[in-house]
């Protein structure tokens, strides 16, 4: 693949499949995503940020590279994923067992984004290369969980898939053109959003276009200052 961002080629014939299980022996032992990474270091360079009492949720956490760093950096983390084995591997990972507090600070989900309901507010919701694997005809109502889990001045990180990606001709994927991408962020400010584009072969030797969009985006803080609502009636 072109960039260290995106899953390697042996990785990503288990994602055209689902086949969820080979996938997660495939990138077990991989980093965080730079999605979080760049996230994480926009929360950090606000002095106010206190990661100490911050909480995000991991949407289709795999076998938790993301959730894991999270917890290492202080966070309390809602960690979901459709497939149990993932949720499985996240609690076995040996770079949790120095994590302080882990019992408090983790909780796990194992349900599929066909059947979420709707979320806690977070400060941070990441979804690192699941969300193109929601069904299309329950994309809609799944991204206004998503959005509506963000809390006013929080942060959505990861990817939205793009129209001219191979898989974007699996019926049961979802894929978005450029022009979707302001429609689905109207509530927020893109911090980042880089398109890539790019060849490849998986380890199958299978033919694969990718064409994603690697996303951070701060939700609008509409909320009024207290100075202000103490003197509204
Ligand atoms: C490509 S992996 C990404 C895993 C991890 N976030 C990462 O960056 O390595 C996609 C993840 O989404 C999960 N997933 C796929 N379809 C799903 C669905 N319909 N509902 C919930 N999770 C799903 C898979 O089990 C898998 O863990």
């Amino acid at each position: 693949m072109s960039t260290s961002n995106q899953p390697s080629p042996a990785a990503f014939a288990f994602g055209r499949t689902r086949d969820w299980p080979g996938y997660f022996k495939a990138v077990a032992g991989g980093t965080p995503r730079q999605t979080l990474l760049d996230a994480l270091d926009l929360f950090d360079a606000d002095e106010s940020f206190d990661s100490d009492s911050a909480f995000a949720i991991d949407l289709g956490c795999g076998e938790g590279r993301d959730t894991a760093e999270l917890l290492r950096r202080g966070w309390t983390v809602l960690a979901t994923d459709g497939h149990p084995d993932a949720i499985d591997l996240l609690l076995a990972r040996d770079d949790l067992v120095p994590v302080e507090d882990l019992a408090e600070r983790l909780t796990t989900r194992v349900v599929t984004f066909e059947t979420l309901d709707p979320l806690p507010q977070a400060d941070l919701v990441s979804a690192s290369f699941s969300l193109p694997f929601c069904t299309p005809e329950h994309w809609d109502r799944v991204w206004g969980i998503v959005t509506a889990a963000v809390k006013p001045g929080g942060r959505f990180a990861g990817q939205i898939f793009g129209d001219r990606d191979t898989w974007a001709s699996i019926p049961d994927r979802s894929h978005f053109q450029r022009s979707a991408l302001d429609r689905m962020f109207s509530g927020f400010n893109l911090e980042l959003l880089r398109e890539d584009e790019s060849d490849s072969q998986d380890a199958a030797g299978n033919a694969k276009h990718w064409h994603l969009y690697h996303v951070v985006a701060r939700k609008h803080d509409r909320r009024v200052p207290n100075i202000l609502s103490s003197h509204v009636h």
